[in-house]
């Protein structure tokens, strides 16, 4: 628990590492808890072995809650230096018998080969998510030892196609940043937009000629910017004059020239624009750090990888070597600029010096997974990051697979060779209403809504299933984009999950109870299996965010969410709720399913519906 900063000696003086999920200080998850129990009991039993970290997890058994896995490797070290323990078995009975007095846990049993099996005790768990339901769910945030991370996600590059890959780094870097921020952790959301490079000489080039007056035109004479480049792109290769003066304007851009500065400024702003509105309809939020902001540390970047020998000289370029690859990464080309590897050597450099981030995770396509390891080496390399890569600070590529069509073939739109985002949004909501209004013309109840209902409801609906069917999968599987699957409201879809709680909220609203009155006056009570298998999963949401948080896997709480509402469709069918002898702790277990439904849909950046 030592948050022992090290005054840095140089700039880049290699970091302090420190242990990966070490638990900070507060409560932390249930499992943190029984954790922090076993903690003291290896302590106290076995003093010889004080770097022993308890090993538990939910159990697999019928019969027990969670368990503790100590016992097999701690005999294997100590049955040469004591006689007191015949076998892994009589080692968990120590651990057990020493356990500190605690009111979570209700019983103990040793099975297997020293495994201690851990009973929770219900009325400890329903006190818990009464409280829940008191304190708010933030009380329920796992405790992560980062303080402080960078997610680098969505980055498009200006006036290129903001494509559908790029909409896959948007949902799932926004997702890690929410999860992290739930879970307390600074999070600097950076947009490491594609803003410079030599295309901008063609494109500076191109405004001149097509806009004289181009320091007064809007971006609706300038129009679509990917048919922009694509134009300028043919200029480029048709006119090898235009070529000759594209090729200065990136000179005269780079050294400063401010006409080539401001139109340059022009061009990014239009992209811009675009990329906002996009941005806005998902309910993302992001801060700009184009790659143009990095230039100016470039060079002393370079000197000091230079100073530190990685930076050698090969066939005029100068590169960095790293072992095991047979190409290195270069850092400077051969006609003296830099590269997009510059320029991440320059951010990784800034994010854990200027911005102090002790995690900073890239979130892209899976075919730049060689570009960041061979990054990473690079910064191990140079001491900026320790060598043991589970050590803080640290830093991840979150790769992806590709969008596949129904075709198999990478995902296109009908209009166009590449996927335009805002058209695809407006499909999701355009078929998300129309499903939704059949569906109340089919039970009668469209007169109860209102055009702005019906909306708003398609809009978190539609968005929420774009959303929702490329974070349920595996992130580093392709998947195949249906409007057909995604929008089913049967199986693991958002609609399915999204009507789930709405259905909820509409149980505890039909029984004209308060809710918030129950919250304080009643008591929630698990004696029913069902409502205990619902309980236990509820209290187990924070160590699953945790699990999501330390492997970068939004998936894991979409898998948590479908077991919930299948837990608790099996809770709602065998325990009558409303008009019970157990209406009030049956509602508070409606209840807290909603919250913890809500905030699993907030994590995942998706709006909830309250009413269908
Ligand atoms: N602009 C890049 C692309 O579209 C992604 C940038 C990712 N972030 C980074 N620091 N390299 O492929």
């Amino acid at each position: 628990r030592s948050s022992a900063t090290s005054s840095k000696a140089s700039i880049s003086a290699p970091p302090e590492a420190k242990p990966a999920d070490k638990m900070g200080d507060g409560i932390g998850s249930v499992k943190q808890q029984i954790s922090r129990l076993f903690e003291t009991s290896l302590k106290t039993t076995f003093p010889d072995e004080a770097n022993t970290e308890p090993m538990v997890a939910i159990s697999t058994q019928k019969f027990a809650d969670y368990q503790c896995n100590n016992a097999m490797s701690l005999f294997s070290k100590i049955k040469g230096k004591s006689t007191d323990y015949r076998n892994p078995n009589s080692v968990g009975q120590a651990i057990a018998r020493n356990l500190p007095p605690s009111d979570i846990i209700e019983s103990t049993s040793v099975a297997g080969p020293g495994f201690v099996n851990v009973v929770l005790s219900s009325t400890w768990v329903a006190q818990y998510i009464q409280s829940m339901l008191l304190n708010g769910i933030e009380t329920w945030a796992p405790l992560l030892s980062v303080k402080r991370a960078v997610v680098d996600f969505s980055s498009p590059n200006i006036a290129k196609e903001m494509h559908v890959g790029h909409l896959r780094s948007t949902i799932i870097g926004d997702t890690l940043a929410r999860m992290l921020e739930f879970s307390k952790v600074d999070v600097l959301r950076r947009n490491h937009v594609g803003d410079w490079g030599t295309q901008f000489g063609m494109l500076i080039e191109y405004l001149f000629e097509m806009f004289p007056n181009w320091e007064d035109v809007g971006e609706q004479a300038i129009g679509d910017l990917q048919e922009f480049y694509k134009a300028s792109k043919k200029r480029f290769d048709d006119d090898p004059s235009f070529k000759e003066r594209a090729q200065l304007a990136v000179v005269q851009l780079q050294g400063g020239d401010m006409k080539y500065r401001n139109a340059w400024k022009k061009i990014c702003e239009i992209s811009r624009k675009e990329f906002d509105l996009v941005y806005k309809r998902l309910g993302v939020y992001l801060e700009e750090k184009g790659e143009s902001f990095y230039n100016p540390y470039i060079p002393g970047v370079l000197e000091e990888l230079t100073q530190k020998g990685l930076v050698e000289e090969s066939e005029g370029a100068r590169v960095i070597f790293i072992e095991g690859q047979s190409i290195p990464l270069i850092v400077v080309k051969k006609d003296g600029g830099f590269n997009y590897a510059s320029t991440d050597l320059a951010a990784l450099w800034y994010r854990l010096n200027e911005e102090k981030a002790e995690w900073i995770i890239y979130v892209t396509d899976a075919g730049q997974q060689l570009h960041f390891s061979m990054l990473f080496s690079a910064a191990r390399k140079a001491g900026w990051l320790p060598e043991n890569s589970n050590l803080y600070p640290k830093a991840n590529h979150v790769g992806f697979g590709l969008v596949l069509g129904s075709d198999g073939k990478r995902f296109r739109t009908r209009s166009s060779e590449v996927v335009r985002l805002a058209e695809l949004l407006d499909e999701a909501k355009d078929r998300s209403k129309a499903e939704l209004r059949t569906r109340l013309e089919d039970s009668g109840k469209v007169a109860e809504w209102t055009d702005e209902e019906l909306e708003e409801t398609a809009e978190a609906v539609g968005y929420g299933a774009v959303k929702y069917a490329d974070l349920k999968n595996n992130r580093s599987t392709n998947y195949t984009f249906s409007f057909e699957q995604m929008l089913n409201d049967k199986g693991n879809t958002a609609v399915y999950l999204l009507y789930a709680h709405a259905r909820i909220c509409s149980i505890i609203r039909k029984s004209g109870k308060d809710i918030k009155e129950l919250m304080k006056n009643g008591t929630v009570v698990l004696a029913h299996p069902d409502e205990r298998i619902l309980g236990l999963h509820l209290i187990h949401f924070a160590e699953m965010v945790e699990e999501a948080c330390i492997n970068l896997l939004p998936n894991v709480i979409c898998e948590y969410l479908y077991n919930l509402s299948e837990i608790f469709t099996r809770f709602y069918t065998n325990c009558k709720v409303v008009g019970s002898a157990e209406e009030t702790s049956r509602l508070l277990l409606c209840e807290a399913t909603a919250v913890v439904m809500r905030k699993c849909f907030h994590l995942l950046g998706i709006k909830p519906v309250y009413k269908i």
